[in-house]
């Protein structure tokens, strides 16, 4: 099988070093340090200090190009435009931090929902916002892919990727049950959570939970439905000062190849 069959079937691929990457990384990962500590990014911090979400905080270019370190390169990224036929441009580089002692509580979530966090990895599909008082789960972004490019040289009990291998084929199944019948424009307004919840249950208990580590230079594809989230800091894990430091990129896509693209 090769490795766009590989990806097809697992929903996810990790990629082996490129020195390429690591010089990329050694103009963006100083960034993605001083990113994490600009004012204008405090209100990122949360889970009581364990977690620092920076969702596009990184200030690439649509190349992935910042303070001269040129095109994001690698083979994770040309796999994306080779493969899956990514076309578009990138968006701002998500920067994710993990601390010791990660997850505790996020500010105003619930018992239950902590629990999720802790238990379950607050495992989710990216672009499934709950909205409203009532937390309807609509899709609201469609993302190609969801690459990760670790920074820091953190161990694999560092609060890890987790995903669901061949989820993303159940939650496709119910994405395309759901949304087929409507205009994509309308796609938004379409309340999904229950189906959203029954496809995460199948998920949970026919899909191998798996843990994805990587270190800096090395990088990891997600098909942009799978199920995944991020496990807890594991006792004794190691990881710099600066913690385990991860850019993820989640380029959007037109919508009609959101759902019906492989
Ligand atoms: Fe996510």
């Amino acid at each position: 099988m090769g490795l766009g069959g590989d990806f097809a079937a697992k929903g996810w691929l990790g990629f082996s070093d490129s020195p390429d990457l690591r010089r990329w990384l050694a103009h963006a990962g100083p960034l993605a340090l001083a990113a994490r500590h600009d004012p204008g990014h405090a209100h990122w911090l949360t889970c009581e200090g364990t977690w620092f979400v920076g969702v596009n905080a990184l200030a690439n270019d649509a190349g992935g190009a910042i303070a001269g370190s040129g095109p994001l390169p690698g083979p994770a990224i040309g796999f994306a435009r080779e493969t899956l036929g990514f076309a578009g441009d990138l968006d701002r580089a998500q920067v994710s931090i993990a601390y010791p002692g990660y997850p505790r509580p996020r500010v105003g979530e619930s018992q239950a929902a902590f629990r999720f966090r802790r238990d379950r990895d607050a495992a989710h599909v990216d672009g499934l916002h709950p909205v409203g008082a009532d937390r309807q789960r609509r899709l609201e972004e469609f993302a190609g892919f969801l690459m990760g490019l670790p920074v820091s040289e953190a161990d694999a009990r560092a609060a890890p990727l987790a995903v669901w291998e061949g989820s993303h084929l159940v939650m496709r199944a119910m994405f395309r049950r759901m949304l087929a019948p409507h205009l994509p424009e309308d796609w938004p307004q379409i309340d999904l959570t229950e189906a959203y919840h029954a496809a995460r249950r199948e998920a949970f208990a026919t899909c191998r939970r798996v843990l994805v580590h990587a270190r800096p230079g090395e990088a990891y594809l997600l098909h942009r439905m799978a199920l995944h989230g991020m496990s807890p800091w594991q006792d004794g894990a190691f990881a710099p000062p600066e913690g385990r430091v991860i850019l993820y990129f989640r380029p959007e896509i037109a919508r009609e190849d959101w759902l019906y693209r492989d």
